[in-house]
Parts: structure tokens; C-alpha cells; sequence
């Protein structure tokens, strides 16, 4: 099951961010093996080596300069942003089980990483995207982020952040879809995914619902392929169910 992009005009620029986590190198290496991909900005905090049709440079969501640049770097034409940066802990701090384990500093650090940061890449890359033929701008948020579905509580932080990022992401699709009738705006949840960020949340996962990373990335550019204009401002699972807010 491989996506071929088909349903974009090729050849395809794409940029990834957080192309140094788990699922955002995968991410890379799915698009660059594709035909119809002619070159990858693969974005990260860390330098990652170049290869072939991939152009790797540093750059941090929660450092709007940083961005900026990136962004000036970037194809004058880009059809496929995905933003695949996210934090659910950091350091000493376990995601929030109880009210009292909320700080303001931890909190506003959520935000800057899983809401604040995917709303300035809208800023900055949006304006590359073509004004006719598809183009699509995904970033991965979390079905945890959905308020309806929210029966188990905790992880007050993440769910919180991934719920403005799932508004921010709808806000921008209504404001970009005036100008671009073609563009899609996604919000995608990628399953259980084995990473750096489910690691310590994986025992109770059963093993067929833990995903690689690789098997997530395919999916969610399946997703993208299968996405229309119809589907913009919306929060899509792996197997492209929508979820609700
Ligand atoms: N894994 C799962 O089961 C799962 C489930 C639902 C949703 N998701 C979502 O999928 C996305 C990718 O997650 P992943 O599983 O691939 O996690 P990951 O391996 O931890 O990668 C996340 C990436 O986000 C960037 N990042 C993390 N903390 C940051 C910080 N403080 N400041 C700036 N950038 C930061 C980093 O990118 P660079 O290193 O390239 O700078 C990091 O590698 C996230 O949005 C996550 O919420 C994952």
C-alpha cells in the first residue's frame, strides 16, 4: 500500500517539519522515494544529512525567525507542508494526570510546541502554496485533541494544545480557502506510532495497533492523497476516518 501522490500535479515540492522525530523522518523518506516528489525540505532542530532530492535545514516551530527563514528557503512553489513536530513530555515533565499537577509554564510550553508553533508554519508556508491545483497543508495533531471524544480526561497540557491547533487549523482553512479553492488544510492523527513520544505510554498498546513509523507514514500520505477541498479544516485518522471535534 504505497501512496502514490497521484492526485497532486507533479512534480511535487514538499516541506516537512520535525523531520527529526520518529514519524517526520519517515515522513522524508516515504516522499523522497516517491516518482512524483521533486525535492523534500526536510526541517528540523538538528542537522540532518542531505541526500538525494532531499534538502535538510535547521528550524525550531517555537522560534518564529527560524521559520521565517526556513520558509524563505523553500520552493517559490510548495504543494505539501506537513508539520510533524509535537511534545507530550519533556525532560522531568510526565504529561498532567491531575489537576494539581498543572503549572503555567508547562502548560504555555505545550501550547508553544503542539499549537502556537503549527500556526506560525500556517503563517509562513501557506503563502507558497499554488492558487490552482491541489496543495495541502497537514499537521499532526492527536484524536486526544478531540473534546468530544474526551472520555478518559488527563494529559491536560496535550489535549488542550492538540484541540487549539485542531481550532487554529480550521480558522486558517475558512481564511485560505477564499483564496485558494484547491488547498485542503488537515489536522491528521496517525495512531498509536512507535516513537520517542509513545515510548513510555506503549504497555498497555496491543502490538497490532503499535504502527511503525514507516506503516504510519504511508497511511497518512494515502490520507493526504485522498484528501479534497471538501475535507479542509477537518481532523483525519490514519485509515481517513474523520474525527470529530
Ligand atoms: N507517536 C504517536 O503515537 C502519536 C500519536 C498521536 C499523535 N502523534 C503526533 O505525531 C507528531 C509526531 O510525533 P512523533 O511520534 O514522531 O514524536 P517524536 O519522535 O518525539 O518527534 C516529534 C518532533 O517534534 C519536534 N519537537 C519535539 N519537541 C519539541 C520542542 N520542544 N521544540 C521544538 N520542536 C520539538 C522535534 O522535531 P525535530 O527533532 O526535527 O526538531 C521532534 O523530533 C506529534 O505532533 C505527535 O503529537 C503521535
Amino acid at each position: 500500500m504505497v501512496a502514490d501522490l497521484s492526485s497532486f500535479q507533479s512534480p511535487i515540492n514538499a516541506v516537512v517539519l520535525g523531520a527529526g522525530g520518529g514519524i517526520g523522518a519517515a515522513l522524508v523518506d516515504a516522499l523522497a522515494d516517491n516518482p512524483h516528489v521533486a525535492q523534500v525540505l526536510a526541517l528540523s532542530r538538528r542537522a540532518l544529512p542531505d541526500r538525494r532530492k532531499v534538502q535538510a535545514e535547521i528550524a525550531d516551530v517555537t522560534d518564529e525567525r527560524s521559520l521565517a527563514a526556513a520558509a524563505a528557503r523553500a520552493p517559490e512553489t510548495t504543494h505539501l507542508v506537513i508539520v510533524a513536530t509535537g511534545m507530550l513530555h519533556a525532560g522531568e515533565h510526565a504529561p498532567e494526570k491531575q489537576l494539581r499537577d498543572l503549572g503555567a509554564d508547562r502548560l504555555a510550553y505545550s501550547f508553544a510546541v503542539n499549537a502556537i508553533g503549527p500556526a506560525l508554519a500556517l503563517k509562513h508556508f501557506t503563502p507558497l502554496m499554488p492558487r490552482q491545483g491541489k496543495a495541502v497543508f497537514a499537521a499532526l495533531s492527536a484524536r486526544v485533541g478531540s473534546i468530544s471524544d474526551n472520555r478518559s480526561g488527563g494529559w491536560y497540557g496535550y489535549r488542550a494544545s492538540k484541540a487549539a491547533l485542531n481550532m487554529l487549523l480550521r480558522t486558517a482553512a475558512i481564511e485560505i480557502g477564499a483564496k485558494r479553492k484547491d488547498a485542503v488544510i488537515l489536522g491528521l492523527h496517525p495512531g498509536t506510532v512507535d516513537t520517542g513520544l509513545s515510548k513510555p505510554f506503549q504497555a498497555n498498546v496491543k502490538p497490532e495497533k503499535l504502527f511503525t513509523p514507516a506503516f504510519a507514514a504511508e497511511r497518512l500520505l494515502a490520507v493526504i492523497d485522498d484528501a479534497t477541498p471538501a475535507q479542509t479544516g477537518t481532523l483525519l485518522a490514519w485509515d481517513g476516518a474523520a474525527i470529530p471535534f
